[in-house]
């Protein structure tokens, strides 16, 4: 199995949960989701233990969920409370429970090994709650595509002259070379691109005419959060790179979800340092956003469909792959580290002597 599971993945905004039971897939298991009278968000395994039917099929009785083909019925932490038509209740009578974490707006839930669901590992960041940062909740974006091409597009700063060019990039970024930082957590990508025309997202947000410095910083946390931080400086002003508050800045977050092998949900927000108030920057932001995005869907979907097809010779690697190759290679050994830690240290060698 290719995820690393004990992690925190984004289910969702705080918006998408309610009442209602929510089918929602992550690393290959349904769950299902609701949020209690309370105003907790619960994650089942979205599989009654008789006959399989998932329990999204069926329907709340307050807090607990009933399933819809005989009624047995479980509480928030899975616990089996009902069976019609018989009083014991046996210990086999259960659905898994998931930890769930609700933080500005954004629910996680932890996939793994539940005794390692640690709240202090969920992704977070000063600017969520500095007044000095306006945050906004975008779309989630839905791709035919494997998470690891969905992630490692977002370490790969390189791709945006081509891909986004009325957006994101200009052909003025095409040959400015990538640094990449690959010790420790999170992967960096980043360059600079200074004294050229304002890429169309500055000019349309931020007003800038003239030449700019530009700059855009790809951190990667494992397993697949991105954090792009970009933005833009007038030539004149020679802004330093640990200054970069002093000009227009944001930053686009993106909370990669593995559904399955072949599809993964990308939940994006952003947040910026100027134009605090204004709603209508938002709006003006979001549409910008869905026209690249839309642009990298388009992209990786192709890219996957030729992933699935008969291979003749493998992928060539070029210079400005770092990013991505150190991020394959570190979700690769974590999972590996999953998959062999319970074994614990392999056992000494018994020798047996025969006379
Ligand atoms: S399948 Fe759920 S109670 Fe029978
Ligand atoms: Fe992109």
């Amino acid at each position: 199995m290719s995820f690393v599971k004990n992690a925190w993945y984004v289910a969702g905004w705080s918006r998408d949960f309610g009442d209602d039971l929510k089918k929602v897939t992550i690393v290959d298991q349904n769950m299902v989701m609701y949020r209690t009278s309370e105003g907790n968000v619960v994650a089942l395994e979205d599989r009654c233990p008789h006959r399989l039917l998932p329990l999204s099929k069926g329907r709340r009785i307050g807090d607990d969920v009933q399933c819809g083909y005989h009624g047995m019925t479980f509480d928030c932490s899975g616990k089996c409370v009902r069976i019609p038509g018989q009083d014991n209740l046996p210990a086999s009578a259960y659905v898994e429970a998931f930890a769930v974490e609700e933080r500005h707006g954004i629910v996680w839930v932890f996939m793994g090994d539940q005794s390692k669901a640690d709240t202090d590992k969920i992704f977070d960041m000063a600017e969520f709650s500095d007044p000095n940062w306006h945050a906004h909740h975008g779309d989630a974006l839905h791709l035919k595509s494997n998470y690891l091409n969905v992630a490692e597009n977002l370490v790969d700063p390189a791709h945006v002259s081509f891909v986004h060019p009325t957006t994101l990039g200009n052909a003025s970024s095409e040959n400015v070379p990538v640094h990449v930082q690959t010790k420790g957590d999170p992967i960096i990508a980043w360059r600079w691109i200074r004294n050229a025309p304002p890429i169309g997202f500055f000019q349309n947000f931020g007003g800038f005419s003239g030449n700019v410095d530009r700059w855009h910083y790809y951190n990667l946390h494992l397993p697949s959060t991105a954090v792009i931080d970009f933005g833009s400086a007038a030539t004149e002003d020679n802004l330093e790179e640990e200054n970069r508050n002093d000009g227009v800045r944001i930053f686009a977050l993106h909370f990669v979800t593995p559904v399955n092998e072949q599809y993964t949900i990308d939940h994006w927000m952003h947040l910026r340092n100027t134009a605090i108030e204004d709603e209508a920057a938002s709006e003006q932001m979001d549409a910008m956003f869905r026209t690249a995005f839309a642009e990298d869907k388009e992209v990786l979907e192709a890219v996957q469909e030729e992933e699935n097809r008969p291979q003749k010779r493998r992928p060539i690697r070029i210079a400005i792959d770092k990013g991505p190759n150190i991020y394959r290679r570190r979700i690769r050994e974590l999972i590996e580290a999953e998959q062999t830690e319970d074994l614990g240290e392999p056992e000494k060698p018994t020798f047996v002597h025969h006379d």
